[in-house]
């Protein structure tokens, strides 16, 4: 069998790189993996047993305990969309143990695509530097940090009427800095990635754009 094409799709809070690769993987019937799902996974569990955040020892004891099922649940799905857990999963993320606890996993996701797909779609923040470097294609995907603020508050505005578009846009800058200046990983542009600017862009015209990029 042929490798399979790993298609890398990274950038900030609610640029819309999920939407993205969510589209890619259905387009070119790929598998797809969320890979901010696993880190909100870990600060859920560490948040759970009452233990903090900035903890390391609590984030690695949550990601050798790591049970993928747990993303089937439509509930757990759903607590982990949250913007505390976003919050506590960019504390988590940040601790180099516990990113290269859940990098294997992510790697063999990207080797062996599930259900003998012919290729992956990975989004994150470190997926075309240091997930897989040997991506055949790799998106950075962008917006204004005002626009994003905007999507990620309608997000969470349906199950939150209290959460006010002020603190989403605070969170969301506070966590853009933590994941961009941290020592291990920081989210970054590979030097080979296309920059996909979606502020101006409906969900239509950002995906034939990022469909353009990868067809050639
Ligand atoms: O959906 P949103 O863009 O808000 O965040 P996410 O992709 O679910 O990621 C949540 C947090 O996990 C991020 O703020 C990062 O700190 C961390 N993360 C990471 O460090 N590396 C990845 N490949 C994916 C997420």
């Amino acid at each position: 069998m042929s490798e399979p094409v790993i298609i890398a799709v990274d950038g900030p809070a609610a640029s819309g790189k999920g939407t993205l690769a969510r589209r890619l993987a259905a387009h070119f019937d790929y598998a797809y993996l969320d890979t901010g799902s696993l880190y909100r996974a870990l600060a859920y569990d560490v948040l759970r047993r009452g233990e903090a955040p900035e903890n390391a020892s609590a984030g690695l004891r949550a990601a050798k305990a790591l049970d993928l099922a747990m993303l089937n649940d439509p509930d757990i799905l759903a607590a982990l969309r949250t913007d505390a857990v976003g919050t506590a999963a960019s504390l988590v993320a940040a601790q180099p143990d516990t990113r290269a606890a859940i990098l294997q996993i992510q790697r063999d996701i990207a080797d062996t695509p599930p259900d003998d797909k012919a290729g992956a779609v990975l989004d994150g923040r470190d997926i075309g530097t240091i997930v897989c470097p040997q991506a055949a294609h790799k998106i950075f995907v962008t917006a204004r940090a005002e626009i994003r603020a905007e999507r990620r508050w309608q997000e969470l505005h349906q199950h939150d009427p209290q959460v006010s578009l002020e603190d989403v846009l605070a969170d969301l800058k506070a966590r853009d800095q933590r994941d961009s200046e941290r020592a291990t990983a920081p989210m970054r542009a590979a030097q080979d990635a296309h920059l996909l600017d979606t502020s101006d862009l409906s969900i239509e015209e950002a995906f034939a754009a990022a469909l353009a990029l990868v067809s050639h």
